[in-house]
């Protein structure tokens, strides 16, 4: 028996600096058959990004099974139980399927029903909420920012999931904005409304001195626990790209009980399984201190996030940045050990955005340098 496969991975073109990112057609993701899915696996891990196009029939279980293909150990959500404590930074931003619990909704305004949620209010974050500084409102409609760069991932307990996958189920009527990044330097891009924006952790170890891939590769970061509760307070700075450090982070004792052994410290460079490229692949709100190669520890907070920032800005530069302008029906898959990524944009109240979300907590760590 042959088994057909029109399958078609077409490379984004290269922009200036950017090289990532593919379109996939000609398949469909509710009857994926071993030979497609080993082909978007490949695309994953060549292209780090990869957008499927002509999935709107697209059903949660489908969208599970496809995750959990590329991890078929995992079985827990991304985030485990970290959503349920009402403290976390994350909780309003998403609501849980019930009839698929692995995948979460999320978008901007109100449904009267989805997928067995009734009378929900979907709310796209807001810079403003997040950062230290904001846009004045009144230019709101027309100039927005990165809100949080991140990597999926609980960073306590859990590992890193190794693939998302995003898919657009409802987009409002097609705009941009100017996206500034406010940090003294100019640097803007021209972005569609609510894109989601990423970086090649590949690029950004690529671009770095060969002094500091050496500091890279041979250094280890140490999460804070309950990160996302820890950090609740605190503010990011106007890049995005981590957090300002203002002594804002909870105590110990303001958090949940820690269990030491769950903490996190993984390498700072992940190499990519099939190609043996390396990422620089660190969140950088969550971090807390650096494990050095002599056994040093940072743990003063300011200069371990200003090292950190060094080292990622450079790889946030616009020319670097893919924001993907969506439609109805894309299903995106990011290799999470391989990329940073940011929601943008500023929704009105009545601009209804719609989409569904996967990731799966990895059955085992990212592979280091
Ligand atoms: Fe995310």
């Amino acid at each position: 028996m042959t088994v057909a496969s029109n399958i078609k991975v077409t490379p984004l073109p290269p922009t200036d600096g950017r090289s990532f990112g593919a379109i996939v057609t000609g398949v469909d993701l509710n009857k994926l058959n071993d030979i497609e899915f080993q082909h978007l696996r490949a695309a994953l891990y060549e292209y780090t990004v990869i957008v499927v196009k002509d999935q709107a029939a697209c059903t949660p279980a489908a969208q599970y099974a496809l995750t959990n293909r590329f991890d078929p150990a995992s079985t827990s959500y991304g985030h485990g139980k970290t959503l349920d404590t009402k403290k976390s930074i994350l909780h309003p931003d998403l609501k849980t399927i019930p009839h698929q619990p692995q995948v979460q909704v999320i978008g901007n305004g109100h449904l009267d029903s989805f997928e067995g949620l009734t009378d929900i209010k979907l709310k796209h974050p807001h810079h403003a909420t997040f950062h230290a500084t904001r846009i004045p409102a009144e230019e709101d409609e027309h100039f927005t920012r990165f809100y949080r760069w991140h990597i999926d991932a609980a960073l306590y307990d859990l590992n890193p999931p190794r693939a998302t996958t995003l898919m657009a189920v409802r987009v409002p009527e097609g705009r941009t904005q100017t996206l500034r990044y406010d940090d003294g330097t100019g640097d803007e891009l021209t972005v569609p409304l609510g894109t989601t924006a990423f970086v090649s952790g590949y690029t950004m170890y690529d671009i770095l001195s060969d002094d500091d891939k050496a500091f890279a590769r041979t250094t280890k970061v140490e999460y804070a626990p309950h990160p996302y509760v820890w950090m609740s307070s605190a503010r990011s700075r106007s890049t995005g790209l981590g957090l300002v450090s203002e002594g804002k982070e909870l105590s110990l004792d303001q958090l949940p009980p820690v269990d030491e052994s769950k903490i996190q410290v993984l390498p700072m460079v992940w190499k990519n399984p099939v190609t043996g490229r390396l990422a620089l692949q660190v969140h950088p709100s969550a971090v807390r201190k650096l494990h050095l190669a002599d056994g040093t520890v940072m743990d003063e907070l300011r200069e371990v996030r200003d090292i950190v920032y060094l080292l990622q800005r450079p790889g946030i530069a616009p020319e670097l940045v893919y924001a993907h302008d969506w439609e109805e029906g894309d299903m995106v898959i990011f290799n999470n050990h391989g990329c940073l990524h940011s929601v943008v944009g500023a929704f009105k109240e009545d601009e209804v955005r719609v989409f569904r979300q996967c990731n799966l907590a990895a059955s085992a760590a990212p592979l280091g340098a």
